[in-house]
């Protein structure tokens, strides 16, 4: 029998499902007509129904159990923006078990739990969409998977975490410490409920293992992405970056070559008029290379309410469709291939180097002559400021190969003349 009306069910009433809410009641019409059919919230699974959310809800909305959504009949689709990994999959599980079309914001568990989800989403007929669980607002899954799906993507380069590109950018424009940055972006809903995820890069790593996997065709598993967060990244760093003609940003790099693939997340200085410099504040933006098309990019916000809530309720619509047409499982998975992934070790950058070191005659020699023998080789050397007794000098090398840089800076820690190495940043160009 053709349905008349789709009804949702929604775990989790928080940043992203309020902003569900709030489209779905203010697009209300013009969802109907797209769709061909009203799109109405029949339940709202919390933890604590008596918090104040700032909407005007009717209370029987809501419930703390969530068998009310997974089990009950009348409910089409489950979006699940609860966040974490359980009882969230256990929910997405059952709900496709119910023969039930899930849409999920949550790249925890897309990216730890793809295969068991698709799985569970074949075998039972239904849809599984997770546009939101990669750069908020942006489209950039559906693209990979129809729009550019007859190319070879040879490369994906983007800045996927809108809570440490906030702070960078509020870091280097307003001279906030990083703790004031993370306040404000925890404040304005774009970190994650932990927010050693934003920071430590492990947000960016699940993103960059969902798109890798999407883009390549192949499953790259969480625990083979190289992770680097920003903890590390100093007011000094992003001033001396600046004087080179360099910004700082956290980056996630996707690379299919013929040895193998590449999947790393750190920060990385890129030259003030390379296309992702200016990508400021919550912003997100991602560059695919194809064979075919070449180079796009895809642009904007990558975390917050109203955006992220607009690539879900976009699933919910796409969902919907397919259930009003009785052709429901298009969401499948597109991972056919095993491809390597390389060792960071056989990686190549050059590298942005800032050492602590004592300051006199002969001590840029010594370190020149490290990095010499282990093949590094320097494209600039700046001495920044100097004490008498200590000084402070930043290095831009040329493309090196990975394993080499750290083979050389092992021995340069060691030197007696060498204070510190402050800190190494990969420069990307
Ligand atoms: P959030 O503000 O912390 O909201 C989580 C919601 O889920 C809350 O309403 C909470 O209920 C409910 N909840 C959590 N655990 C529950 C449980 N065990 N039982 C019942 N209800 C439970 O999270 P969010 O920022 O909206 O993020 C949701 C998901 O979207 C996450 O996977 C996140 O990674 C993803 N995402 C977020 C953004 C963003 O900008 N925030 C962007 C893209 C993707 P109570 O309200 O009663 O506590
Ligand atoms: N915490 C994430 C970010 C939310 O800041 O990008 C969007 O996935």
């Amino acid at each position: 029998m053709s349905k008349s009306r789709i009804n949702v069910g929604l775990l989790g009433l928080g940043t992203v499902g309020r902003g569900v809410y709030r489209i779905l009641k203010d697009n209300r019409a013009e969802i109907e007509q797209k769709v061909g059919a009203p799109v109405e919230i029949k339940k709202i699974l919390v933890r604590n129904p008596k918090k104040d959310r700032g909407l005007e809800l009717e209370q029987d909305l809501l419930t703390t159990d969530a068998g009310d959504i997974i089990n009950n009949p009348d409910i089409d689709i489950v979006v699940e923006v609860m966040g974490g990994i359980n009882p969230a999959l256990e929910y997405s599980l059952g709900a496709l078990k119910q023969g039930k079309s899930l849409v999920t914001a949550n790249k925890d568990m897309v990216a730890a739990h793809g295969k068991e989800l698709f799985q569970a989403a074949g075998e039972n007929g239904c849809d599984i969409f997770f546009e939101a669980s990669v750069a908020g607002g942006i489209p950039i899954i559906r693209p990979l998977k129809e729009c550019l799906a007859a190319n070879r993507i040879r490369q994906v380069f983007g800045i996927i975490n809108g809570t440490t590109n906030y702070m960078l950018t509020q870091m280097s424009k307003e001279g906030l410490s990083f703790d004031e940055a993370l306040a404000q972006a925890q404040a304005l809903g774009y970190a994650e409920a932990d927010p050693t995820a934003d920071v430590g890069g492990y947000d960016a790593a699940r993103k960059l293992a969902i798109i890798a996997s999407i883009a390549f065709n192949t499953r790259v598993p969480l625990d083979r992405v190289y992770i680097e967060g920003i903890t590390r990244i100093t007011t000094e760093d992003i001033k001396y970056a600046s004087e080179l003609n360099y910004v700082v940003k956290l980056m996630g790099i996707a690379k299919d070559s013929d040895d193998g693939i590449e999947v790393r997340v750190h920060p990385a200085l890129l030259p003030k008029d390379h296309p992702l410099a200016p990508v400021d504040d919550v912003y997100n933006a991602i560059h695919v290379s194809g064979d075919a098309v070449g180079d796009v990019m895809f642009f904007g916000r990558g975390a917050g309410e109203l955006p992220t809530a607009s690539a879900v309720v976009g699933d919910v619509m796409s969902a919907a469709r397919y259930q009003l047409r009785g052709v429901p499982g298009m969401g499948s998975c597109t991972c056919f291939t095993e491809k390597e992934i390389k060792p960071m070790g056989l990686t190549s950058t050059k590298y942005y180097i800032r050492l602590n070191v004592a300051d006199r005659p002969g001590v840029l020699a010594s370190i020149a002559f490290v990095f010499g023998n282990n093949d590094v080789s320097l494209a600039s050397v700046i001495q920044k400021h100097t004490t008498g007794q200590a000084a402070e000098i930043v290095l831009v090398t040329h493309d090196v190969l990975e394993k080499n840089l750290q083979d050389a800076l092992k021995i340069i820690k060691e030197l007696s003349t060498v204070n510190e190495v402050s800190n190494v940043i990969r420069v990307e160009d």
